[in-house]
């Protein structure tokens, strides 16, 4: 019991609030703004849909953020532990979020791979051996891609940078908060900025950019009446901030008592979207060249090639770089970007689950991370690392951010609001350590109104997935993947909760204590 008191009075921390800062913007900005963003975009009504984002970011991003921040730090711990501490059979509900973090890094870390191995390719443009293009190179040379189905062949073009990759992350995480996690953010997240914006203004000087721009802002109105728009702004803002999945929660437990919560959230989340719209400029001025090149407006070059998702990154970029001139150092600096971007959000996801790890079992920082990662490698390199491994990844990133993000957001907010009836504990929290304050308009929004616009978003998620299945995969394999991953969350979050805590649960205290912030004393 000592040992684990004194484990507990020793938690780690940021050394200063900049550091967390940076690292809460690194965890932010990820594959979802760059390799995510501008496709979301263009299928969803190109400027118009910058209304339901700016929508979404103001009534879900920046209050949820703040609601991960206050549980963090009020708390201190990771999500299993937060919970926990709130209520005794709740801390099953954290190990969803864990369980989420895992299953997300899992293929984060591949898409890494693959970006780290077309850094090297974008040399000597080695997608050019094959004649029939990018995507014939992306599928069948790299990736081997096999009919939809579980199998054990792996691809070594992937296996390879992907060990490489759990090796870099697992030195950084097992060097602690300040000396691995802060120090790593503060040397790539500036770096990141500068090598981008590079990037992004040598996009918007190439001929046709201007054309690429338009295709972006022009806004087709209509869009805003499809509720498939309003649910893909709310899903690209909860996976893009790193919220309601634990990630930012388990950040912010790390801070020092005396932290500023509510500007610290506005000011990331600012930086988030600056940072996906910077994306977005940079990707349609590329395209609006590459259309031009083939006489073709961007709606045509939409249509014939692939603009979202995977395609937009490993197929479509290629093809441009190898038109553009000085192609190559365009994309060396591309892969790059994507690879640092990325690396810095795969440490957040690990670190929510090496945390949770950590505090349950009594670990210490380096044990718990070497566990976690091992089980990541395994799990990424068995699931991923193979000939079907793109299909997988398709499918359970599409259930895992639109039914696991959305529902643990639900159930979270749920429970705090209704169950523990503390959410007016949270507010004051944040209140009382910050210099800026939130009104109740926040409790209006994180208990009840985003709850219910998630809800409904979820309901009509459900049942288009039940009907049309997704992506025009065989019925058999899209519901081994579904069924699968939800077996995962939920196995680990009811049989967790029986191990016995190796931590001292009840050992902290609530800065500022209940009595100074006027609400009823739990403890
Ligand atoms: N927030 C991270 C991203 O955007 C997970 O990729």
């Amino acid at each position: 019991m000592v040992k684990h008191m004194a484990q507990a009075a020793g938690r780690e921390s940021w050394s200063t609030q900049a550091g967390f800062l940076l690292a809460a913007i690194g965890s932010a900005i990820g594959l979802g703004n760059i390799w995510r963003f501008p496709g979301v975009v263009y299928e969803n009504g190109g400027g118009a849909f910058i209304l339901p984002y700016l929508v979404a970011l103001l009534t879900a991003g920046v209050p949820f953020l703040m609601f991960d921040y206050a549980l963090g730090h009020r708390f201190r711990g990771s999500p299993p532990l937060v919970l926990r501490r709130i209520g005794r059979w709740w801390e099953s509900l954290g190990w969803v979020q864990v369980a989420v973090c895992f299953v997300i890094l899992t293929y984060y870390a591949v898409i890494l791979a693959w970006a780290a191995s077309y850094l090297f390719f974008s040399v000597n443009k080695t997608w050019e051996n094959n004649p029939d293009g990018t995507a014939a190179f992306f599928v069948g040379d790299y990736l081997q891609v096999g009919d939809p189905g579980f199998t054990i062949d792996g691809v070594p073009g992937v296996m390879f940078p992907l060990i490489a990759i759990w090796a870099v992350v697992l030195v950084i995480l097992a060097l602690g908060v300040q000396r691995g996690l802060e120090r790593a953010n503060k040397i790539f997240i500036p770096m990141l900025a500068v090598v981008f914006l590079v990037m992004v203004v040598r996009a918007l000087f190439l001929p046709g950019a201007i054309d690429g721009l338009d295709a972006l802002f022009t806004p087709n109105w209509g869009a805003l009446f499809h509720a498939e728009v309003w649910i893909a702004a709310y899903s690209q803002i909860f996976f893009s901030l790193s919220v309601a999945f634990g990630i930012m929660l388990t950040y912010a437990s790390y801070l020092k008592p005396r932290s500023n919560l509510a500007p610290t959230a506005a000011v990331a989340a600012f930086a988030n979207s600056s940072f996906e719209i910077l994306a977005g400029l940079g990707v349609f001025a590329t395209l609006g060249y590459m259309a031009g090149q083939e006489g073709q407006t961007i709606a045509q070059f939409g249509e014939a090639n692939s603009i979202a998702g995977v395609g937009l990154s490993f197929m479509t970029f290629p093809q441009i770089i190898s038109t553009m001139p000085g192609g190559a150092l365009f994309g060396v600096l591309f892969f790059f970007s994507l690879l640092i971007a990325g690396i810095t959000s795969l440490l957040s996801l690990l670190q929510v689950v090496s945390a949770a790890v950590q505090e349950k079992f009594g670990l210490s920082t380096g044990r718990a991370a070497s566990a976690v990662t091992a089980a990541a490698l395994v799990v990424s390199v068995a699931l991923f690392g193979t000939t079907n491994g793109l299909n997988a990844l398709d499918v359970i990133d599409h259930v895992i951010n639109n039914l696991g993000i959305v529902g643990a957001a639900i159930a979270t907010t749920a429970f705090i609001t209704f169950k523990a009836k503390r959410l007016e504990e949270l507010r004051r929290h944040i209140n009382y350590v910050s210099t800026l304050h939130v009104g109740r308009w926040w409790n209006a929004l994180v208990g009840y109104i985003v709850p219910a616009v998630l809800t409904i978003i979820l309901v009509i998620t459900i049942k288009t997935l039940a009907t049309e299945g997704y992506g025009g995969y065989p019925t058999g394999f899209f519901a081994q993947c579904t069924i699968g991953t939800f077996v995962f969350v939920f196995l680990l979050s009811f049989t967790l909760p029986l191990v016995k805590w190796h931590t001292d649960v009840d050992d902290y205290t609530p800065y500022p204590a209940a009595s100074q912030l006027n609400v009823k004393e739990y403890k």
